[in-house]
């Protein structure tokens, strides 16, 4: 049976605040530039979630849209949406770098799609930052030894 790859885009409007801990209020500076303004900035993010499948021989498709846009919204949309992204527990220990983020949003997806399918999260920071994660889609990265911090 033939395979195809869709890549849906959703958005989310997010503030955030690029510091750690680890570093001094200096290092800090020096490191993170103007996004470790002490109060924070916002970004219109753009999700791109890649979708891999057997293309159905009823519907000729890989998957339902309307399944995987419900997935996305319930799970990415509402939790990140005009939301303060250092104030989510996930980022309690965290930064909310792109990298990190992405690598969250794949952690968070691959959970909800059928083993295997998830092949890529891209993330659009801004208009020239882009970051994109696409590990083992049977395991996270929790597995896969990478520290929560
Ligand atoms: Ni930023």
């Amino acid at each position: 049976m033939s395979q195809a790859t869709i890549t849906r885009r959703y958005r989310f409007c997010a503030a955030h605040r690029l510091h750690t801990d680890q570093l001094s209020a200096e290092e800090n500076r020096t490191t993170f530039g103007k996004c470790n303004n002490p109060n924070g900035h916002g970004h219109n993010y753009v999700v791109f979630v890649s979708v891999r499948g057997d293309i159905d021989p009823i519907t000729h498709q890989v998957l339902e849209v309307s399944q995987l846009d419900a997935a996305v919204e319930q799970i990415v949309v509402r939790r990140f949406d005009h939301q303060d992204l250092n104030r989510d527990p996930e980022f309690a220990a965290q930064t909310t770098t792109g990298e990190n983020l992405v690598l969250f949003l794949w952690e968070l997806l691959v959970d909800q799609l059928p083993s295997g399918r998830l092949v890529k999260v891209g993330l659009i920071e801004t208009r020239d930052n882009y970051f994109e994660y696409s590990g083992s889609a049977e395991s996270n990265r929790r597995e896969e030894g990478v520290s929560h911090g």
